[in-house]
Parts: structure tokens; C-alpha cells; sequence
């Protein structure tokens, strides 16, 4: 059994240096945070979108009073569930969209009065239409032949722009004769030629099957970072903006529920939305009473009481990862877990980890994640109805209001 599952064991900082992974260290610092102590303060945000509503027709109030900022070169995400009002919030930054109230600034010039083919951003659009009839080549350089600009600048640029996508030599080929991942990096080939300082990819990785979309994913990073325009990217899978952006915003119901950077976001959401819709969680509700600034005194009818580092008062839930969860057979003693006897539910096998569930009583069950560390398979199986110990460390885990 995987009594061995040390929480230190697979740290960057090995065994002995385990206290350093809790101690809030650099791993806890914004992207933003990082960039700022090293740059100027003269660096102004290239994006500021200041108390910005958008009330369709109908009275759909589509984004709710959003403030965000993003820094020249970040790679941005706007995350959220479908209708959440992340197309209609990169739609105000290119101009289609008017807001209803509130400014959008784009390198310091505020856009209501500039139109989209004037501002110095580029939208790939959600579905990414690259026109059939023309040549890749002739996609690529539509903005520019529309800006009227000479044949062998616009030539030139294509190619350029064709590089950088990694389709050189695809010039001549159309549309049809392309893969959905190429048809897609025309697309943001042609967003590219026009140099823009910003630009926005709404759901650029929506079509493509999922091997495609993780080499397209590391190509964007890639790409972002060769040409070092901002990007903002939308998207509603959570772990293509945890992978991706240097820091995300997350939306619910037309409203930023909390901006951070990816680890941040991970392991301190602010509500109970954010840790659930980032990653997997255990939620155990009850309820918590203040036992001084930074402590209280949760108490679960599954679990029991535990004092917990927090901040909420009456209905609360208990939260905590699957994978900061371990399992033994022997009653671990140290008083820094959290312990719970659980009784083996569901398994499903991943390959390189197990997902566990628990029943501890007759609250939902807990799962934990169980990385299959060894090729020793007896070890690492477990069969229904068999009972362990579930422990966790009190600091990793989060009280949140209900
Ligand atoms: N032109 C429009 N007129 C009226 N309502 C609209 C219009 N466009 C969008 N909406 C509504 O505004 C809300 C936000 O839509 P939006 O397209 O911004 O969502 P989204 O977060 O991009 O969703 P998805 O992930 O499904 O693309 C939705 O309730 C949608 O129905
Ligand atoms: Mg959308």
C-alpha cells in the first residue's frame, strides 16, 4: 500500500526540505507580481478595462461591471462557463461590441470612439473561418491587401507571418487541403501579419481533437513568446488556461470572479465557484465559528471539528485537493492531518494515477487522486469496500463560504 506517499517525496525541494513547499515562497507570487519587481513603474497596461457593463438587446446583462488590466506581453485567459460573457468582453476590445457603461483603454487611448479596423488589436474568432476559395497565401495577406499595401511587402509579410505559424511552403495550397491544426494556424497567421499589440483568440483550440490541441497549445506559448505581442485568449477549458496564460480571469454570470495566476488560482480560489470550477475538489460542508483573525473551528458531521487557518463564519465548506489527499493503513498520529476513515467506493484508472472514491458516512464521497508511483501493481490497487485512513494536511486545506 502506498504508505510511501510522502507529501514532500516529488517536491522540487526533495524530502528534507519539505517545510519550504508550505512557507508561501516565490511559488506564491502573481506572474504579474514577479514581472512588476523586475520592470519599470513606468510600464503602463496595455489593456484596462475600467466598470465596463454589456446589456443586450432583451436586457441580457451579458458582463457585469468588469475591471481587469493586462500588462504588455502577458498571456492573458478569460475562463468561464459557456454564456458567461467571455466572447461579448473580447468582442468590446476589438470594437464590435459598444459597452453599455465603462471604458476600455488600449495603450492608453480610450476606444469609444475608435473603430475595430483602427485599433491595434486582431481577433481570431470562435469559430475560425478562413475563406475556402482563396489560397493560404491570399488568406494571409487579405488585412494587408485591404490596407492597400504594395504586392511584394504583402508577399513578403505572408511568408513571414506563414514562418512563424510553421506553414512555409504552404502558400499555394487552399483551405481543403489543409489539417484542421494547419486550417487553424492560417487563421492566426493572418491575425499575426497585421502586427497587431494585442491579440485576442476566442476558443482558438475548440476544433481540433485533443492530441492537436495540446501541440497547438505548447506552438501558441511558443509563438506568443517569439513575437511577444499581449494575447488574450478565451476559453472554457480550465486546463488549457492553467497551462497556457501567465495569469487568468475567471467568469462567472458576466462577472470577474477572481484574477490570478494560474498556481494562485489553483491553490487559493477566493469562492467556492472558482475552486470547483478549476480542477477537481472535495467540498465537505458544516459550518465555522471564529476562533481568532486567521483561525476557525470547523466542524463537519462526517469528519469532526478541526481548528483550520480561515476567515468565514456559519456555513462553510471544508475544501481540499484530491491529490493533497493520502491514504495508509496504519492511523497516522501527527497532529498537523486532518483524519478520516474511508471505505472504497468507485475506482478509475488513469494510468499514471487512480481516482479513488471514499465513503466516509453518508456525505458525498472524497476522492483522492493516487499517483501510481511504482510498476508494482498490486500496490497501488484498491478494491470496493476495502478501509484505509484518508489524511490531509490542515494547510492544505481551504475553508470557503457555502
Ligand atoms: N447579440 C446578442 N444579443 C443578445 N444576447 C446575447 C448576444 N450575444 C450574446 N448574448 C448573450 O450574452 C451572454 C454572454 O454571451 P457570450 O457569447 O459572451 O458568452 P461566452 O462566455 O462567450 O459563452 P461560450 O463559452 O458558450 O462561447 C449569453 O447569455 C448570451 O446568450
Ligand atoms: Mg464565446
Amino acid at each position: 500500500m502506498n504508505t510511501s506517499n510522502d507529501p514532500a517525496r516529488k517536491t522540487k525541494f526533495g524530502a528534507a526540505g519539505n517545510d519550504a513547499k508550505y512557507s508561501g515562497d516565490a511559488n506564491g507570487m502573481s506572474v504579474q507580481e514577479q514581472s512588476k519587481s523586475t520592470s519599470s513603474a513606468s510600464d503602463r497596461p496595455i489593456i484596462e478595462i475600467k466598470n465596463v457593463s454589456k446589456i443586450y438587446g432583451g436586457g441580457v446583462k451579458a458582463v457585469d461591471n468588469v475591471n481587469l488590466t493586462v500588462s504588455r506581453g502577458e498571456f492573458f485567459a478569460l475562463l468561464g462557463p459557456s454564456g458567461c460573457g467571455k466572447t461579448t468582453l473580447l468582442r468590446m476590445l476589438a470594437g464590435f461590441e459598444t459597452p453599455s457603461a465603462g471604458e476600455v483603454i488600449i495603450d492608453g487611448v480610450d476606444m469609444s470612439t475608435v473603430a475595430p479596423n483602427k485599433r491595434p488589436v486582431n481577433m481570431v474568432f470562435q469559430s475560425y473561418a478562413v475563406f475556402p476559395h482563396m489560397s493560404v497565401e491570399k488568406n494571409v495577406g487579405y488585412g494587408l491587401r485591404m490596407d492597400g499595401r504594395p504586392r511584394g511587402e504583402i508577399k513578403q509579410r505572408a511568408e513571414e507571418a506563414l514562418a512563424l505559424v510553421k506553414l512555409a511552403g504552404y502558400g499555394k495550397r487552399m483551405p481543403h487541403e489543409l489539417s484542421g491544426g494547419q486550417r487553424q494556424r492560417v487563421a492566426l497567421a493572418r491575425a499575426l501579419i497585421k502586427r497587431p499589440s494585442v491579440l485576442l483568440l476566442d476558443e482558438p483550440l475548440s476544433a481540433l481533437d485533443a492530441t492537436l490541441r495540446e501541440a497547438m497549445q505548447l506552438e501558441l506559448v511558443r509563438l506568443q513568446a517569439t513575437v511577444g505581442i499581449t494575447f488574450v485568449i478565451v476559453t472554457h477549458d480550465q486546463s488549457e488556461a492553467l497551462s497556457m496564460a501567465n495569469r487568468i480571469a475567471v467568469m462567472n454570470a458576466g462577472k470577474v470572479e477572481q484574477v490570478a495566476a494560474p498556481a494562485q488560482l489553483y491553490e487559493n480560489p477566493s469562492s467556492r465557484f472558482v475552486a470547483d470550477f478549476i480542477g477537481k475538489i472535495n467540498l465537505i460542508d458544516g459550518k465555522a465559528a471564529r476562533i481568532d483573525a486567521d483561525r476557525v473551528k470547523f466542524e463537519a458531521p462526517n469528519i469532526g471539528a478541526f481548528d483550520l487557518p480561515g476567515h468565514v463564519e456559519g456555513a462553510a465548506s471544508l475544501a481540499v485537493r484530491p491529490e493533497k489527499i493520502f491514504v495508509s493503513e496504519t492511523k497516522p498520529t501527527d497532529p498537523d492531518l486532518i483524519v478520516v476513515r474511508g471505505e472504497v467506493g468507485e475506482v478509475a484508472y488513469y494510468g499514471s494515477f487512480s481516482n479513488v472514491f471514499f465513503h466516509i458516512g453518508s456525505g458525498a464521497p472524497i476522492l483522492a487522486d493516487i499517483g501510481n508511483v511504482s510498476r508494482d501493481i498490486a500496490e497501488f490497487t484498491f478494491k470496493k469496500g476495502e478501509e484505509y485512513w484518508l489524511h490531509w494536511r490542515k494547510s492544505d486545506t481551504l475553508v470557503l463560504p457555502a
